[in-house]
């Protein structure tokens, strides 16, 4: 029998999720339906549980419901239980494991995809809300020379910064704090772009060479990789990979298999130009 995947999100009408598991199962030859599936914004759990009751065998979890998915998990991954958000579930006897594969996806883009090695790089993340939460410890796990997270709200990076002070040193500041510090890899984790607001970005902050890494993407350059080009950032890149990647991750953590992405990050890119 056809096992059962889905996405839940609200909206979802236009995850590009079913398209790339569809191209994935069918690369590597596994036998599986993925659907997107709308929950009520009030009824998460309850779609949850109809959709395993169907035997449906796993799901991802897109905006709003990674925190909810979360709680709901009764058991979690250590890279979800520090992410503090989930977007992968797996269904089984054994209750519902919660994994996130999002700083995977992130690292993976970055390392393999770019092919920019993170060891000893200084890497400063910008916001401290949940996308900033849900990829510090894989970056950490790279072992880079510095990991500092600025946020429009200090205190917010500061917390989040002690959060993962078992790991590695990690430090939190204003964007006001940035002045003088160069970096080999920026990464945007806010939603500044969505409220079409550019970041107070100190001159001075991409060293050579460096990696201008946007998590957000849309048709044509986003507005924080715009902005990072005409600051000096080497190289620019757009979240389409990492969601190409995170997407391969999951799949790898249902099938065992860990699909290529090239040609389903190709089809997704042409048809953002397009
Ligand atoms: P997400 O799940 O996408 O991370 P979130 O948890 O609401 O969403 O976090 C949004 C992040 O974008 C926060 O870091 C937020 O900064 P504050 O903590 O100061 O609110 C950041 N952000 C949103 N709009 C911004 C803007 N116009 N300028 C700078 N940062 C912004």
């Amino acid at each position: 029998m056809t096992d059962r995947y889905a996405v839940f999100g609200n909206p979802i009408a236009h995850s590009k999720s079913p398209q790339i598991h569809a191209a994935f199962a069918a690369a590597t030859a596994q036998d599986l339906r993925y659907e997107a599936l709308l929950a009520p914004l009030d009824g998460f759990a309850g779609a949850v549980a109809d959709f395993v009751a169907a035997g449906g065998r796993g799901a991802n979890v897109t905006v709003p419901f990674k925190e909810e998915a979360f709680r709901l998990a009764t058991r979690l991954s250590p890279r979800a239980a520090r992410a503090g958000a989930v977007n992968t579930l797996v269904f089984s006897g054994a209750g519902i494991l919660g994994d996130n594969t999002d700083g995977a996806g992130l690292v993976h883009d970055i390392t393999r995809n770019l092919t920019v090695d993170l060891a000893g790089k200084r890497i400063l993340l910008l916001g401290a809300g949940g996308a900033a939460r849900g990829v510090i410890q894989p970056l950490l796990a790279e072992a880079p020379a510095a990991l500092h997270i600025a946020n429009r709200s200090a205190d917010k990076a500061v917390a989040l910064a002690q959060a993962f002070a078992d790991l590695a040193a990690v430090s939190g500041g204003s964007f006001s704090d940035l002045a003088g510090l160069p970096f080999d890899v920026v990464i945007n984790a806010t939603s500044a772009s969505l409220a079409g607001e550019p970041l107070p970005l100190p001159t001075g902050l991409f060293a050579p060479g460096c990696l201008a890494y946007d998590m957000m993407y849309g048709k044509g350059e986003t507005p924080f990789l715009a902005q990072a080009r005409l600051a000096g950032a080497a190289r620019c890149a757009d979240g389409l990979g990492m969601l190409a990647e995170q997407a391969a991750e999951a799949f790898l953590v249902w099938r065992g298999v860990r699909p290529a992405t090239a040609g389903v990050l190709a089809t997704l890119r042409a048809a953002l130009a397009g």
